[in-house]
């Protein structure tokens, strides 16, 4: 086999992934977890890797989260045994790829996010031929799926309780709104989502688990939870991102794993370089004020626009750049970074390692 090449050598734009920062935040995650007695089920649709969801099956997860059938079908070569779709499954064509996912583990939990969903989700249910195991989504705040009160959540319990296709296993919530809130505020916001959470669960079957817990609020709800919540289900954390290091910050911007390698190639005019990763490499997300990447090594250097192959870049030391120079950028927002490529590059600081393919890229199905 040709030996691997070293980092000078690569391709730009390329997407490189740390391999012992990404260990350090699986173990860091995984401790918390550990330590706050609550079960890590860490949504894959940040990685989109067998070979990261086999780090953290092995470094302790109970399972993992996916959002649509095709991410679960192209993990199950992680061996994983134990997978929740936490998506609003509605499709009877899909009925036969569910009961082959079902067959083939252990545990499989799939979402009932509204009155409305739970209707066709149980007619889905019975074309399957199965009983299906089922977490009931609960709104707390983030104003996307979820029963948006009690007595909708009883409602919605009554019903699947009538239905010999459907068990009620559980609760969860998604609470991607904690994204805007200041660090210092997350830990009240974060008992807020616990405490409305764990009323509903504990009014219609106080028995059962509750699964909260994004990359923003998991270590918060470990720390707070004391039995309340039964396990999280971070996903960004495994790279983090502008959002998280910057915006949010749940973590310092010398943790995250995940940069993208580009190349200046064009110095227009003074003050402005263009990089060689636009929209089809760094996607179009974007902060409020029209930020889509910045330097990872702390030069005032900013993607301020993206056309689809070029990253308009301008900040104070852009014009100290060299035409030909590499420049490693943090994305704003990771997870659409993957699915837009086919492998990522693996490095330990300047040396590559190993490449890992990206199996679920493009499973929106
Ligand atoms: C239902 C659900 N659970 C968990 C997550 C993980 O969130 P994060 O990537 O912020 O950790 C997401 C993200 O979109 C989600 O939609």
């Amino acid at each position: 086999m040709p030996p691997l090449p070293i980092y000078d050598n690569l391709p730009t734009p390329s997407v490189l992934v740390d391999q012992p920062r990404l260990r350090a935040n699986l173990a860091s995650m995984q401790a918390a977890c550990d330590a706050g007695g609550v079960e890590l089920r860490p949504h894959i649709k940040t990685h989109k890797m067998v070979a990261i969801a086999r780090q953290q099956l092995a470094a302790g997860a109970r399972g993992l989260t996916c959002a649509k059938l095709g991410e679960a079908e192209a993990m199950l070569p992680s061996g994983v045994r134990s997978l929740f779709v936490a998506h609003s499954l509605v499709d009877p064509r899909q009925a036969p790829r569910l009961a082959a996912l079902a067959e083939r583990l252990d545990d499989l939990r799939l979402a009932v996010t509204s009155e409305a969903h739970a209707e066709a989700f149980v007619s889905l249910a019975a074309a399957t031929g199965r009983k299906l195991s089922v977490m009931l989504a609960l709104d707390t705040g983030q104003h996307r799926e979820g029963a948006r009160d009690l007595a909708a959540a009883q409602r919605i319990a009554a019903r699947l309780a009538r239905s010999p296709h459907v068990e009620l296993r559980g609760f969860y919530t998604h609470e991607g709104h904690l994204y805007g809130v200041p660090a210092n505020d997350q830990p009240a916001a974060v008992e807020t989502v616990l405490a409305s959470a764990c009323a509903a669960r504990d009014a219609i079957a106080p028995g059962l688990p509750l699964w909260p817990g994004c990359s923003i609020s998991a270590k918060h709800v470990a720390a707070l939870s004391r039995g309340r919540a039964q396990a999280v289900r971070p996903g960004t954390y495994v790279f983090g991102d502008y959002q998280m290091a910057y915006l949010a910050r749940v973590m310092p911007p010398e943790e995250i794993a995940l940069h993208v390698l580009t190349t200046v190639v064009d110095k227009p005019e003074p003050g402005f370089a263009l990089v060689d990763a636009g929209s089809k490499t760094l996607f179009a997300d974007r902060t409020a004020d029209s930020l889509y990447a910045v330097a990872a090594d702390g030069r005032d250097l900013k993607v301020v626009r993206v056309s689809e192959e070029h990253g308009w870049l301008r900040g104070a030391d852009v014009d100290r750049l060299r035409i030909g120079e590499r420049l490693r950028l943090i994305p704003v927002h990771v997870c659409p970074v993957v699915n837009l490529t086919d492998e990522v590059i693996v490095t330990a600081g300047d040396e590559v390692v190993d490449t890992w393919r990206v199996d679920a890229r493009g499973c929106v199905r």
